[in-house]
């Protein structure tokens, strides 16, 4: 598939999936936000891909924020589409993907930027990464669930000031706080390490780790039971032949060739 936006390629199981207008530093346009669907649903679709890499092209930015210059004369109700739609096709997408999602941050994660990256599984950044959400210098707050996963994920404290200064934290506060796992050095460095993590991924079984992203999500959805969903994804496990062949590489002390059924 071709993309105006975005580029994307698929390499030893690994999807890189990365935005690419660094004129604007990847700022987020609607016809970046639908192209980044489908080439998140062309990834998950593949059987071939068991990890994805989100990243931002050019050394400046990994996605500066949402296009300020498509929202600016928005009236309420446009306003509202835009935060609905975006958070449905694209960042509650992302969240409930099957296939793990790992952000690279190389450089600025402001507003939407930050959203996205949060949106992902998890995260790694480099040394020159900076992370915030600056909507309320804008008149506006984050709307691309912002508001929801930030406190999840640095605690309800650290956010409300990240959210009210509209300051920018780097990339060893962002370790700090655990809104990345790892920092690393800029550019290749980056994808280095996520493609060491991605590689450690790959070894595991496909479905178990879909389960696993259900049960976790499962956590952070209003009126679900986490638990509950735990044991019904630990008991799908038992059905599959990833289990049965995990069960049976370890007794008979070989290394599981998982199917990925
Ligand atoms: N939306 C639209 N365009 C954006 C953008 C955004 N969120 N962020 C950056 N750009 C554009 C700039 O307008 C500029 O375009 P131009 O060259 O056509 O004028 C280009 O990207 C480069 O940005 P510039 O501001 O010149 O780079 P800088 O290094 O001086 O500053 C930032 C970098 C990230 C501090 C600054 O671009 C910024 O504050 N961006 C907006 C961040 C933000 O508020 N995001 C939340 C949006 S809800």
């Amino acid at each position: 598939m071709s993309y105006q936006n975005i580029l994307s390629t698929t390499n030893n199981g690994i999807a890189s999936i990365t935005i690419n207008r660094p004129k604007k530093l990847n700022a987020l346009n609607k016809a970046t936000i639908e192209e980044l669907h489908s080439a998140f649903k062309v990834a998950n679709k593949d059987k071939e891909v068991k990890v994805i890499i989100l990243t931002g092209s050019g050394e400046k930015a990994f996605v500066a924020g949402a296009d300020i210059s498509e929202f600016a004369d928005f009236d309420v109700k446009n306003a509202e589409n835009l935060a609905g739609d975006g958070q449905k096709i694209l960042f509650d997408y992302i969240e409930n993907l099957s296939t793990p999602v790992i952000a690279a941050i190389n450089g600025f994660a402001l507003g939407g930027g930050l959203e996205l990256a949060m949106a992902c599984h998890f995260r790694v950044a480099s040394t020159n990464a900076k992370m915030g959400l600056p909507e309320v210098s804008l008149g506006v707050i984050p709307g691309y669930g912002g508001t929801q996963r930030l406190p999840q994920l640095v605690g309800k404290g650290r956010a409300m000031e990240m959210v009210m200064t509209a300051g920018m934290i780097d990339a060893n506060q962002a370790l700090d706080y655990g809104l990345v796992n790892h920092v690393t050095g800029e550019g290749d460095e980056l994808i280095a390490l996520a493609e060491k993590i991605a590689g450690k991924i790959m070894r595991n079984s496909s479905v178990a780790i879909k389960g696993a992203i259900k049960a976790i999500n499962a956590n952070f959805k209003d009126g679900v039971d986490g638990y509950k969903t735990e044991i019904k994804q630990f008991g799908k496990c038992f059905g599959t032949e990833d289990f049965k062949e995990g069960t049976t590489a370890f007794l008979k002390k070989r290394k599981a060739d998982f199917p990925g059924k």
